[in-house]
């Protein structure tokens, strides 16, 4: 008799035990897939794992993501994007079909081990002037019901990623939502606290320094600062604690200053801005991660509560919206091929990234500036135009890894970038012919030319001996050659 009751409460203990929202601290990525050369799902979910990364946010329930997921043993939120607010706010039918499809179906015994669904992807973004605000408790609501009914509600946690300018102050203590979000913020965290579900927070200090000339540059690293925020008897060294701990601040007034809190995005980027480079995304990472590890906690969370970070982000997206800045397409840790773009330590059991296996490139060959042709501006102009509309020529700009490649580098580029997102199809790179494939790589120092990728599986450079490598780099030779005698 003892002995049942004395198991119960053994079994009682470890079911508080699974069920509490964080046991430990990890880093895990968000993967984006707003890229023109996508690699194999497989191929990426290798790499997650190669990199013993555990777990992983999709900002939608993007079918080959998902089932690539399945058996791979990692973790899985999923988002509902923005625009399918209104229609889960209104509607249970459409939210358990949104359960059944993009949920149920991949879950159980061998499936991908959804852990949280996130609804709205910061909602409460200023710029989108309260649009989705009052859709979204009621989304929570249905999608919450349709996870009942499915009985997945007690494994699968609803979310909601929060911009970081949905609370402010001038001092971490002060901190408090917008006055215009007390309200629906008051009902989302009772949610949450009731559902045991952590709070979750977007922190970009890139952006405090991008937006704000007057912005102590040391204070958004974590290497220490000469200018350190005394707020009390509290010293802050580093923008993330400063605003973690505003978050902190701003969930007690509501009073839930015990919440967990997970970091659904944080990163650098590497390109397109002056402050986004190599070094520096580099430099904050790893100080994150180091600062993540060290279970120090922040000034007004000093116990150390085990912090869930999603770094921000596994690739380069090169279709992303520039509306942000041309920073917005080079947050990876991973170019868009799945290439480490920098010694990184995750601390997760290797000392650096490993770059993807097996990645599918189409074959070497690039579209440039016909030489003999460039004298023909205002039409040089226009395709150029045309061609950065459609691709990615964020790198051109000042601050970017190519701005400095002259007149002639600039067309190459732009030809080149539109040439690779057209598969490589020989109509693209004519351009009134004022374009010329080559079969020599015109990368300049870090401007890198990129070839594109394929998740195909049709083309491939290893498909190409080295033989015919040959005979094509001989054949540019040759053409350049000619060229130059004109
Ligand atoms: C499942 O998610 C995908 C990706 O967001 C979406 O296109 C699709 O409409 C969803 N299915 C349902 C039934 O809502
Ligand atoms: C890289 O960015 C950091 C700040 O983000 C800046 O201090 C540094 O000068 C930059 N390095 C280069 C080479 O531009
Ligand atoms: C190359 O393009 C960039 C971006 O449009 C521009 O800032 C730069 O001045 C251009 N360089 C030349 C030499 O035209």
């Amino acid at each position: 008799m003892l002995e049942t009751r004395f198991k119960a409460v053994i079994f009682m203990l470890l079911l508080v035990w699974s069920s509490a929202p964080l046991v430990e601290s990890a880093i895990g990525v968000n993967w984006g897939t707003r890229t023109f050369h996508k690699l194999k799902p497989s191929t990426v979910v290798d790499l997650l794992k190669d990199n013993k990364i555990p777990k992983v946010k999709l900002f939608e329930a993007d079918p080959g993501s998902l089932e690539a997921l399945m058996g791979s043993g990692i973790q899985v939120m999923v988002g509902i994007p923005n625009e399918m607010l209104a229609l889960f706010s209104s509607s249970p039918a459409a939210a358990d079909l949104w359960v059944r499809q993009n949920v149920t179906t991949y879950m159980g015994k061998g499936g991908a081990d959804i852990r949280y669904i996130a609804v709205g992807n910061e909602p409460f973004l200023t710029s989108y002037n309260g649009q989705f605000q009052n859709l979204v408790m009621p989304a929570i609501l249905n999608v919450q019901q349709s996870l009942v009914k499915a009985n997945l509600a007690g494994y699968v946690k609803i979310v909601v990623p929060c911009n970081a300018d949905a609370y402010e102050s001038s001092l971490p203590s002060q901190g408090a939502f917008r006055p215009e979000l007390t309200q629906i913020m008051t009902q989302i965290v009772q949610f949450l606290n009731s559902n045991g579900s952590p709070f979750v927070v977007n922190i970009y200090p890139f952006l405090s320094l991008y937006d704000n000339e007057d912005f102590p540059q040391d204070y958004a690293f974590f290497e220490g600062t000469t200018h350190p925020v005394t707020d009390g008897n509290n010293v802050y060294t580093n923008a993330f604690d400063g605003n973690y701990d505003t978050l902190v601040a701003a969930l007690t007034k509501l009073g839930y200053g015990q919440m967990p809190i997970v970091i659904g995005e944080i990163g650098w980027p590497s390109d397109g801005a002056v402050g986004a480079n190599l070094t520096a995304a580099k430099v904050f990472n790893q100080g994150l991660i180091s600062h993540v590890l060290s279970n120090k906690g922040t000034p007004l969370r000093p116990a150390a509560p085990p912090m869930d970070v999603y770094l921000f982000s596994l690739f380069d997206e090169g279709a992303k919206s520039t509306l942000p800045g041309n920073f917005e397409r080079h947050w990876g840790i991973f170019s868009f091929d799945g290439q480490a773009k920098y010694a990184l330590n995750l601390g997760l059991g290797n000392k650096v990234l490993k770059n993807a296996k097996n990645v599918e490139y189409l074959p070497s060959r690039w579209c440039v500036a016909n030489p003999y042709r460039t004298n023909d501006l205002t039409n040089v102009a226009d395709h150029m135009r045309l061609a950065c509309s459609v691709a990615d020529c964020t790198t051109l700009n000042f601050g970017g890894s190519c701005n400095g490649i002259g007149e002639k580098g600039n067309i190459s580029y732009a030809f080149n970038s539109y040439y690779q997102i057209q598969m490589q199809d020989a109509r693209s790179c004519d351009f009134d012919g004022l374009g010329m494939v080559t079969f020599l790589d015109p990368s300049v120092g870090d401007c890198r030319f990129l070839v594109g990728v394929t998740d195909k599986g049709s083309h491939s450079s290893s498909s190409q001996t080295t033989y015919q490598r040959w005979i094509m780099v001989l054949f540019s030779i040759i053409q350049g050659i000619y060229y130059f005698l004109m």
